[in-house]
C-alpha cells in the first residue's frame, strides 16, 4: 500500500471553498478529532487511457451513503448529491488529474472545545489524491482472523464509516500484520465471519458466491452491490447472502476481499492454511476483469455506475467557443 504523503499544493474542498490541502487545517480541539465523530467516505476515479477519461465510479451511490451515514451520527451535510458530485469533479479538473484518483470526503463535529457533548457546528471537506493500486505486485496474498470483534451496530455502527470505529480496524490490522497475514478477517460477536479491516468479503463454494449479510456488521459495501450484479448478470452465478462460519473458509473454493481501495484482491492463504490446495481461482479473475473494464468505461451497459470528470469540462469549452 502507498503511503506517500499528498503534495499540500493540491487543491481540496474545505469550509466552503477551494484552499490548498496544507491550508485545509483544524484546531486540535476539534470534537471530531478529540471524539472521533467524523464520517468519510472513499471514491476511487479510473482513468481510462483511449478516453483520455477519469470516470468517478459509483460517486453519486457513494455522497447518498455518506449523507445517510452522516444522519446516523446527526452530522449535517448542507450540500445535495448533484453539488457534492460537481465539487469533486471540479476538484479532479483543478487539480489536472489524469490519473486513477482517490476522494475522501470528511463530515466532523467541528466545535473547538472540551466536552463530549455534540452541538450543531457541522463541517465537511473533500479531498482528493492521485491513487494507484493499494496492495501493489502481491502474488500471495494472506487473510487471517484475528482476536479484534467487528463493532458491533448497538456500539458504534459498522454501516457507518465513522472515524471512531476505525480504531477497530487498526487493532485489527496490526494484529494480523504481526500474525504474518496481509489483511484482518473480523468475526462478530457472535462468531460469524464478517469482513476485512476495510474491505468486504465473499467466498466461492460449490459454484456460489457467497458474502455475509448487512446485519452481520458489514459496511454495506459499494463495491460488493457491484460485484452481486456483475456475478449475476454477466457470469449467471447465484449470489447468496448468509452469515457464513469461520471453518467454511477453510473449506472453499475460493475466497476474495473487494472495496473502493483494494477493488477485487484474490485471496491465497486462510490463517495460514493454502485455500484449495493453491488451485488456481477461476470465478474471481473473471470478477476482477470484469470489474476492471465495468468501472474503466470498457462497458457500455455499466456507463451509469461513472461519472466522466473531463467530459463535462470539453461540453463546456465547447459551449463557450460556439457562442
Ligand atoms: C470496513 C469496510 N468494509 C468494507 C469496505 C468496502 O466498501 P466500499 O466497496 O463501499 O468501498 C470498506 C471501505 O470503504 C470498509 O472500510
Amino acid at each position: 500500500m502507498k503511503t506517500v504523503p499528498p503534495d499540500p499544493n493540491i487543491v481540496v474542498w474545505f469550509q466552503d471553498g477551494y484552499v490548498r490541502l496544507g491550508d485545509a487545517n483544524v484546531n486540535i480541539l476539534t470534537h471530531g478529532l478529540n471524539y472521533g465523530t467524523g464520517v468519510f467516505e472513499g471514491i476511487r476515479g479510473g482513468y481510462n487511457e483511449d478516453d483520455h477519461e477519469l470516470y468517478l465510479i459509483r460517486v453519486r451511490e457513494h455522497y447518498e451513503r455518506w449523507k445517510a451515514n452522516c444522519g446516523i451520527v446527526g452530522i449535517k451535510v448542507p450540500a445535495d448529491v448533484e453539488q457534492l458530485c460537481e465539487i469533486t469533479a471540479e476538484l479532479c479538473r483543478k487539480n489536472k488529474f489524469h490519473s486513477g484518483v482517490y476522494v475522501r470526503p470528511l463530515a466532523y463535529k467541528a466545535s473547538a472545545r472540551i466536552g463530549v457533548h455534540a452541538d450543531e457546528n457541522d463541517a465537511y471537506a473533500i479531498v482528493v489524491v492521485p491513487f494507484g493500486d493499494y496492495f501493489t505486485g502481491k502474488r500471495d496474498f494472506k487473510a487471517g482472523v484475528v482476536t479484534w470483534r467487528r463493532v458491533d451496530d448497538n456500539a458504534i455502527p459498522g454501516r457507518s464509516k465513522i472515524s471512531g470505529a476505525y480504531v477497530n480496524s487498526v487493532l485489527a490490522g496490526g494484529e494480523a500484520r504481526a500474525n504474518g497475514h496481509d489483511e484482518a478477517i473480523f468475526l462478530t460477536q457472535d462468531g460469524h465471519v464478517a469482513e476485512g479491516a476495510a474491505s468486504n468479503i465473499f467466498m466461492v463454494r460449490k459454484g456460489k458466491l457467497i458474502t455475509p449479510p448487512v446485519t452481520d456488521n458489514i459496511l454495506e459495501g459499494i463495491t460488493r452491490d457491484c460485484v452481486m450484479e456483475l456475478a449475476r448478470r454477466e457470469l449467471g452465478l447465484e449470489v447468496v447472502e448468509r452469515s457464513i462460519d469461520r471453518s467454511e473458509l477453510y473449506i472453499c473454493d475460493e475466497i476474495f476481499f473487494c472495496g473502493t481501495a483494494v477493488e477485487l484482491i484474490s485471496v491465497t492463504h486462510i490463517d495460514h492454511r493454502l485455500i484449495k490446495d493453491g488451485a488456481p481461482a477461476t470465478i474471481t479473475p473473471k470478477l476482477q476483469r470484469l470489474y476492471a473494464d465495468a468501472t474503466r468505461g470498457r462497458m457500455p451497459a455499466y456507463r451509469h455506475w461513472l461519472w466522466p470528470v473531463h467530459a463535462a469540462k470539453k461540453t463546456e469549452e465547447r459551449h463557450v467557443l460556439s457562442v
